[in-house]
């Protein structure tokens, strides 16, 4: 999708489409100029309320050679006073779905210059191309026949300017927003991609393809590396896949000798639940079970694009759970790179073993923070749905730093307490712990089981499970990965700077 900035007006742009922000009971001088030149179609689609400008409304017109551009797209976004962020991406959204059924290809828009009061021009012009980027995204790589059924594309957006003054930063809020794309398409991607192809050495080798894209370090141990260094609780969740694990680092260096930020993505593979083997319903999308994995690399490759001045780690331990005749058991006793032992009362529990190892290897990097993120538990869906993560954590300012970056990524965030008390639900009889906490509170006894690898040091846990996938199609996305974790992270990150 091809990006264009330019001043000129709206009325004589020669176009398929011109898309036109319409806020609720409010019709701009060069609206009324439209539905004047349209034969009042406007003022009848209003009176019939067909199309007021509320927010996810929407209203094609055919110019009938009365104006340069084919069609006029009306897109509502609501009330002038609560247009945010969010409220342009998921009017640029409609937009891209729109001229995908239509197949009409391209189209201009004056979407970036409505942006609320206070609103930089380059925040909405980001917006606008988050939006139609990300509703633009498909994977359709596998699909070798009739790829013509399908919708095309949107192949150019061209964002019109208010004045020329505005144009400088329109192309960088654009610019901005075309990298993050690429974290989050990449991170799509990578959820998206089958199981059967996406091993932990695939994992690896993407890790290192943007490596030497971007300039950064990237380190793989290998089963034999792991071993020495006594990452005994990921081994134990891999022993039962042919496929060998692999721990990936990436080394981001754009802040001097600063300590870094580390994050962790789980990345298991696909999760059959191991010996606790899982139901066949919907296993398939077990495949997504390294949607935290996929958010890190997104993550590491924009800040790397974007050069953001800061140091950054981020640690992917990739492994498969399978469950095979070398596959772990449910009662076996683990040693965990900490030295703490755990009890392995569910081989479902995978995730939280092999994060357990990864919080422990960063901290040879004293960093300021640490943040993981994972589809960790079926909890979390029953918990928040899929409309927000759920964050946990030992640190205030971290949490709000986080919850604050989630309402301005659109990637919303909601906290769940994590006192002492969800503690004992993990003490074990004959080993240290154990991995799993019963059925309360699922998502909280996850989490306290990672807060025994952290100590004193800053940390957020982010439970994906909920949003890392989404089940159908909707504006903003086809369906599958989302990508969730990288607007959030990259979000957060820059307000550091
Ligand atoms: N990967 C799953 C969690 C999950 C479930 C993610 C559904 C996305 C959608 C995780 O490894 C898991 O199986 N968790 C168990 C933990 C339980 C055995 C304590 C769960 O949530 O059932
Ligand atoms: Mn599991
Ligand atoms: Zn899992």
């Amino acid at each position: 999708m091809k990006i264009e900035v330019k001043a000129a007006n709206a009325l004589k742009q020669k176009t398929p489409c011109l898309t036109l922000g319409v806020f609720d009971a409010r019709l701009s001088p060069q609206l009324q100029e439209v539905d004047k030149l349209l034969g009042g179609a406007l003022t009848n689609a209003r009176r019939d309320q067909e199309f007021r400008g509320k927010a996810g409304e929407t209203l094609l017109l055919t110019s009938a050679g009365q104006l340069p551009a084919k069609r006029v797209l009306l897109v509502g976004l609501g009330k002038a006073a609560q247009v945010d962020r969010e409220g342009l991406r998921r009017a640029a959204a409609k937009m891209v779905r729109i001229v995908q059924q239509q197949r009409l290809g391209s189209v201009v828009t004056d979407l970036t210059t409505l942006g609320p009061e206070g609103l930089a021009a380059a925040d909405c012009a980001a917006a606008v191309v988050e939006g139609a980027g990300l509703a633009n995204y498909r994977f359709d790589r596998y699909r070798t026949e009739q790829r013509d059924k399908l919708p095309p594309e949107l192949t150019c957006v061209t964002l019109l300017a208010s004045q020329p003054a505005q144009l400088a930063a329109l192309t960088a809020g654009a610019e901005r927003a075309t990298l993050l794309c690429r974290g989050v398409t990449l991170a799509r991607d990578l959820v998206n991609e089958p199981g059967n192809i996406k091993s932990p050495e695939f994992l690896a080798q993407t890790a290192i393809t943007i490596a030497a894209e971007t300039g950064m370090r990237c380190t793989v141990l290998d089963r034999a590396q792991l071993a020495a260094e006594g990452l005994g609780a990921l081994l134990a969740v891999a022993q039962g896949s042919i496929r060998e694990p692999r721990l990936i680092t990436l080394e981001y260096r754009g802040g001097g000798d600063a300590r870094p930020v580390a994050l962790i993505g789980k990345g298991v593979v696909f999760d059959t639940g191991g010996i606790s083997l899982k139901p066949a319903e919907k296993m398939d999308e077990m495949k997504m079970d390294m949607g935290g994995a996929a958010a890190v690399l997104g993550t590491l490759l924009v800040v790397a694009l974007l050069k953001l001045p800061l140091n950054l780690i981020g640690v992917i331990p990739a492994v498969e759970n399978m469950p095979s005749g070398s596959a772990m058991r449910p009662g076996d006793i683990i040693t965990s790179l900490s030295g703490k032992t755990i009890e392995v009362l569910n081989t479902d529990a995978e995730g939280r073993l092999i994060l357990a190892d990864a919080l422990t290897w960063v901290e040879r990097y004293d960093p300021l923070a640490i943040i993981d993120l994972a589809t960790l538990t079926g909890a979390c869906i029953i918990a928040l749905g899929h409309h927000a993560t759920a964050l946990l954590g030992n640190n205030d300012r971290l949490a709000r730093a986080l919850l604050k970056a989630g309402e301005s990524s659109g990637e919303r965030l909601w906290q769940l307490p994590l006192w002492d008390d969800y503690g004992e639900q993990l003490k074990s009889e004959i080993a240290d712990l154990k991995n799993t906490g019963g059925r309360p509170a699922g998502t909280i006894t996850a989490a306290a089981f990672l807060s025994n690898f952290v100590g004193e040091r800053p940390w957020a846990h982010l439970d994906i499970a909920g949003t890392a996938w989404a089940e159908k199609a909707a504006d903003s996305t086809q369906g599958g990965g989302t990508g969730v974790g990288v607007r959030l992270l990259v979000e957060y990150l820059t307000s550091l700077g």
